[in-house]
């Protein structure tokens, strides 16, 4: 059996697993990374959410060998410490409680605000209705989400080339 190459959180890996292996199963079982939860299975809850390519993907869903070769990004990836604007927003409005379905609920509301960075309650509402919480944090995920736009569309942007300083 061939090694299945896969960039996860742009760290390369060579599995050598079963090609119809789901992702998600790869992604925990495989290379160790349990932030990704596995729900239904059936790509309807959306707790595996993870980035394939930056589109959010169903991870319990897509075989290993469907992705090979693609950029993958889970929950681990998306900051060093944790304190990405989202994850910083989820903490402020306490969003989780059993806390299953968050870091799914997270790769969502990060891809939303790549694409759309000023999101009304009504973008909000359609991104993210894949993402199933029987908990009911809806509200507080909006309210998080509204938060976690302001401060990115605010936060100082850094120059992308150092501003020359002359000799006198
Ligand atoms: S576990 Fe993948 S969508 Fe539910
Ligand atoms: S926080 Fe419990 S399922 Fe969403």
């Amino acid at each position: 059996m061939a090694a299945i190459k896969l960039t996860i959180n742009n760290q390369s890996h060579a599995l050598d697993v079963d090609p119809d292996m789901p992702l998600l199963w790869a992604i925990r079982d495989v290379v160790g990374l349990t932030g990704t939860k596995f729900g239904c299975g059936i790509a309807q809850c959306g707790a595996c959410t993870v980035h394939l390519a930056g589109t959010p993907t169903r991870s319990c869903s897509i075989p290993v060998s469907a992705v090979a070769g693609q950029k993958i990004t889970t929950i681990e990836g998306i900051s060093k410490n944790g304190d990405h604007p989202i994850q910083k927003a989820w903490i402020e409005h306490q969003v989780p409680q059993c806390g299953y379905c968050q870091s799914g609920q997270i790769m969502s509301a990060v891809a939303l605000l790549k694409q759309t960075p000023k999101p009304t309650d009504e973008d909000i509402d359609t991104a993210m209705q894949g993402n199933i919480c029987r908990c009911g944090t809806y509200n507080r995920i909006r309210q998080a989400i509204h938060t976690a736009a302001s401060e990115m569309s605010t936060a100082p942007k850094v120059p992308k080339t150092t501003p020359k300083i002359g000799k006198r």
